[in-house]
């Protein structure tokens, strides 16, 4: 072996001491538990033989706690560039098998590294997380390696897409980079989010529960709302991933890409005709209506298991992408609570920080009554969706399908708070309230008179249905630019987002918006 072929062999050593991470043992240990190593994620995630690692040999510098000699490669984390759909996206991505995915000094840096790169040249960063926290050998370097994270994903917010995958333990300082990015996708059975554990849980507060009882897939996507996708397996997650990415840009000034369909824009659906019920309370389910209208019926719904009242997705028309935001009839009457107005204003922000069009369809009866809403803070929660709503500048379009009462009138995308085209279905109903409230209020001493109060309340809402029960009032002063036809509403979004296609709208200079957190 001469010179040059001895240093070829010592790289290509290297390189396979750096892939087996924590070794084999380990490795057979990771997949004991139902999952994949960091590099395995990798390759599932992005196109075929497309990725380039960056820092393949860095090694902490630490020398305390034993830790001389142990200096795996990589440091417990694998970063670098590659594609999805041919299209540039970085990725880090934990090793569990190192030091348990622990984060400390180097595999912090190795992290904003790559954040920064992707700032600088503009595209989406993934990070599939899998790490006990802060590496507790290393102190402070630790937690600074943390903060130094937080600062970049604060950073890049609104910049660049930022995804993150929680596929294991993630504890302490590991939950709060996901939180900041934009969405988090788990699986079910092996990714975990908590603060503290359960063990410490117990000390503190003496409550007995479960590692996926207190931060599992479920809790997280159907109570907390921190994450917003709880995919059966780690293949399934990535995948979902990789699906997600064809809706949104790379960066804040760029598009979402076009996919051609051949879902004609002028197809009507005959079904939506008969959508919407005759009794104004009786439910249905908007997801239909949703499916109805977009581009081969295809919904990526976003927290799909949390505040169900308030559906909140990504898909195309016209091969566009569009952010729908929906009450749903089919789930506590599509009302606004705190979950929704948090989960849509959210969900809004996204879509108007990443030129993703919005379209509105509203069936609302108002916003959620009783004890637990108003001290729980339904007045601050509900004014982030408003907040959110009016300051987005995106192409934003309207389709009242029942009922659009009171304050939840005015929050989902009036025409008052910039809705470019709004337009209602003929069984819209604008109003203040819905008409029994609304008798009892406006009637009181009338109906405290009368001999019959039954008969009278009747006639009185059948008086303020043939008033209120319609959308010509709004649309005789302008609020509603057109009533149409459910079956015609496709062909409608489509001419409609298309002439909004070029809409250039700002808000005033300022440093920033002071959102009601
Ligand atoms: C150093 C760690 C580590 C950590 C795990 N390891 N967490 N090393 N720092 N934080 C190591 C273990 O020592 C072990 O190494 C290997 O990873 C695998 O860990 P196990 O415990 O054997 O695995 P498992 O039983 O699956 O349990 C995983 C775990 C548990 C649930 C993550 O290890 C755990 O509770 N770790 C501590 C979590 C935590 O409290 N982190 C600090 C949070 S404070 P060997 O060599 O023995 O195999 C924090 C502050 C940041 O993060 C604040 C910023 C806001």
């Amino acid at each position: 072996m001469d010179d040059r072929e001895k240093r070829s062999a010592d790289l290509e050593r290297r390189r396979e001491e750096a892939r087996l991470g924590g070794g084999a043992e380990r490795i057979a240990q990771q997949h004991e538990r139902g999952k994949l190593t960091a590099r395995e994620r990798i390759d599932i995630l992005l196109d075929d033989g497309s990725f380039q690692e960056v820092g393949m040999f860095v090694r902490h510098q630490v020398r305390d706690f034993g830790l001389a000699d142990r200096r795996p490669y990589g440091d417990g984390v694998v970063t670098g560039f590659g594609t999805i759909d041919s299209r540039l996206v970085y990725v880090y991505s934990q090793d569990f098998t190192v030091f348990g995915g622990s984060l400390g000094l180097a595999h912090a840096r190795k992290i904003t590294r790559l954040m920064q790169l992707a700032l600088e040249n503009g595209a989406p960063i993934i990070g599939l997380n899998d790490s006990g926290g802060a590496r507790i050998q290393e102190g402070v370097d630790s937690l600074g390696g943390y903060a130094e994270i937080f600062l970049l994903n604060t950073m890049a917010s609104g910049v660049v897409p930022q995804l993150s995958a929680v596929l294991g333990p993630c504890a302490g300082g590991a939950v709060y980079s996901p939180a900041i990015t934009d969405f988090v996708f788990m699986a079910k059975n092996t990714s975990y989010m908590f603060v503290t554990g359960p063990n410490v849980v117990k000390t503190v507060t003496q409550e007995e529960v479960t590692a996926e009882e207190l931060g599992g897939a479920r809790t997280h996507t159907e109570k907390s709302g921190v994450a917003h996708m709880a995919c059966e397996n780690e293949v399934e997650c990535l995948h979902r991933i990789r699906d997600l990415f064809g809706f949104i840009p790379q960066n804040c000034e760029d598009s979402p890409p076009f996919v051609q369909t051949d879902d004609s824009p002028d197809r009507m659906d005959e079904a939506l005709n008969d959508m919407v019920p005759e009794h104004p309370n009786k439910p249905y389910d908007m997801l239909e209506v949703i499916r109805g209208l977009v581009d081969e019926r295809n919904f990526f719904e976003i927290h799909a298991g949390f505040a169900p009242n308030l559906l909140v997705g990504f898909a195309r028309l016209g091969g566009r992408s569009i952010g729908v935001v929906a009450n749903n009839p089919a789930a506590l009457a599509g009302v606004l609570d705190m979950d929704a107005s948090v989960k849509g204003a959210r969900f809004v922000r996204f879509c108007d920080a990443f030129n993703i069009p919005l379209l509105v369809l509203e069936d609302v009866p108002g916003f959620m009554p009783g004890i637990d809403q108003e001290w729980g803070g339904i007045i601050r929660h509900g004014a982030k969706l408003l907040y959110a709503f009016c300051e987005a500048t995106v192409p934003k379009i309207t389709v009242i399908t029942r009922k659009a009462y009171g304050g939840a009138y005015d929050v989902m995308n009036s025409k008052h708070i910039r809705g470019d085209l709004n337009f209602a279905w003929p069984t819209a109903e604008i109003a203040v309230m819905g008409p029994k409230g609304a008798v009892e209020i406006i009637y009181k001493r009338q109906l405290a008179e009368a001999d019959d109060p039954a008969t009278a309340e009747e006639d009185f809402i059948r008086q303020y249905r043939d008033t209120f029960a319609n959308p010509y009032i709004a649309a005789g002063q302008g609020y509603i630019d057109d009533i149409i036809l459910p079956a015609e509403t496709r062909y409608r979004l489509v001419r409609g987002f298309d002439m909004l296609r070029n809409k250039v709208a700002r808000n005033p200079r300022k440093k920033h918006g002071n959102i009601p957190l």
